[in-house]
């Protein structure tokens, strides 16, 4: 199944039955459901950032301690690209399935924050958030800035950096247990815009195969987890999303 621009696209009617009839649902987003935001993804080929940049020398707490300049610029950079753009129609019919299924659990791996500014509420953000800080030694929130150089935190004079989990560190205690949770309990899972390589992320789509939840998959490109999903929808989470709204509301 493919969604490109010039095709259109039809949801599967199974799916369609499927959907209509649960209540409990899962979505989880990558960076990218944010690529027709123009915020660029990580591990895309030419645009991904981790194309054009050395991850082991940005997000890792080693980087920031060796160099807190350069790295705090880069996330500089990125919250001013961030903040020049706005959410897209992916974002946007996540908003309107959240008021179709009041249950729906929204997990985020994105840090950009483009879900709660379309309007989705109680988003589980297992990354982390790019625009807030916190102290790099004593972990105590910051103000958010816009300096060039990260400030020091009020509590203890260390300096802050950006509240995203970096490479090696563990995922929020709370994010982490409220996704579990909502797994464990979902009928359907959906996985939009993710490469699927990245744990434990990747191992909620994985749960919810083992229970034997309806896992749909909505990329551009074929991951690990298209094979075993029950559907893989490919093409823009921009398309198929506003398409399964449509019909989830005529449903
Ligand atoms: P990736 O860059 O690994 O994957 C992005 C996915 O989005 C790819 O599978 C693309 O095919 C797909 N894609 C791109 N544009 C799309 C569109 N318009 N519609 C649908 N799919 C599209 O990004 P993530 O999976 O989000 O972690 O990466 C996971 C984590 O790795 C990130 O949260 C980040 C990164 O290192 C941290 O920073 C901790």
């Amino acid at each position: 199944m493919t969604g490109s621009e010039q095709d259109p696209i039809e949801v599967p009617s199974t799916l369609v039955n499927t959907l209509v009839k649960t209540e409990q649902w899962v979505v989880m987003t990558g960076s990218g459901i944010s690529a027709e935001s123009g915020v660029p993804t990580f591990r895309d080929a030419q645009t991904g950032l981790w194309a054009q940049y050395d991850p082991q020398q940005l997000a890792t707490q080693e980087a920031f301690e060796n160099n807190p300049h350069v790295v705090w610029q880069w996330y500089q950079w990125r919250r001013e690209l961030i903040r020049n753009t706005s959410p897209n129609p992916a974002h946007r019919a996540l908003v309107d399935l959240q008021r179709l299924r009041p249950n729906l659990i929204l997990v985020t791996q994105n840090v950009d924050g483009l879900h709660q500014r379309a309007g989705s509420t109680n988003v589980i953000e297992f990354h982390g958030n790019i625009h807030r800080n916190k102290c790099s030694h004593c972990q105590k929130p910051g103000p958010e800035s816009e300096a060039a150089q990260p400030p020091n935190c009020a509590h203890c004079g260390e300096l802050l950096r950006p509240n995203v989990v970096w490479f090696g560190e563990s995922i929020p205690r709370v994010a982490l247990q409220a996704a579990a949770h909502a797994i464990e309990t979902c009928d359907v899972f959906f996985s939009v815009g993710t490469s699927s390589l990245v744990y434990p992320a990747a191992a909620m789509a994985e749960t919810a195969l083992t229970r034997q939840a309806i896992v749909v998959e909505i990329n551009l490109n074929p991951t690990p987890l298209s094979s075993r999903a029950d559907f893989a929808l490919q093409g823009l989470a921009g398309q198929w999303l506003p398409a399964i709204t449509d019909l989830v509301r005529a449903g």
